[in-house]
């Protein structure tokens, strides 16, 4: 879909991520409390704390130090300093719902703690899905017509590197 692998790269974690969004959305809408024995429950608990952790988090401090400055060049700061403070409302969402994933793979929930992973996690999916949809209209496309090649391929190389570094830990 885009030229530049930068914009390929981050389109298809966009993807990823609104998948697992979709995922933790129907749990949440099923109004009972993800079940820890049902296969299907555990895994979207494993997946959440695993994919948040390597890969949401590294996503977001990537657009930050790398990216969101190209908004800087072509005169328009305000949307990268837009899209940085919704990461800054999500990280501390992110966090909280891995502690709240790991807490329930141990242990299940009760009424509290579904009730309080319900809640982290229906913010996260509805900040989440706006917070995509803004960078795959403003982010990916500029990107995909402003990068030189050069660039393309030392952030790429970059953005491999780190993401195989935290899968391997
Ligand atoms: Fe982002
Ligand atoms: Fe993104």
């Amino acid at each position: 879909m885009f030229a530049n692998r930068i914009s390929q790269t981050l389109h298809d974690e966009h993807r990823a991520t609104i998948a697992l969004m979709e995922r933790l959305e129907a749990a949440i809408s099923r109004r009972q409390p993800i079940n820890i024995a049902d296969p299907a429950g555990a895994r979207l608990l494993a997946d959440l704390a695993a994919a948040i952790e390597a890969d949401t988090l590294r996503h977001f401090d990537f657009e930050e130090t790398q990216l969101f400055t190209m908004f800087n060049s072509v005169g328009d700061q305000l949307i990268g300093d837009h899209l940085t403070e919704e990461h800054s409302f999500m990280r501390p969402l992110g966090e909280k719902l891995i502690a709240q994933a790991r807490a329930a793979q141990a242990d299940g929930f009760d009424a509290d703690s579904w009730r309080e992973f319900s809640r982290s996690g229906a913010e996260l999916v509805q900040r989440m899905v706006v917070h995509v949809q803004k960078e795959e209209m403003a982010l990916l496309p500029l990107l995909d017509q402003t990068m030189d090649d050069a660039t393309e391929t030392r952030l790429y190389e970059a953005y491999v590197q780190a993401s195989q570094g935290t899968a391997a830990t």
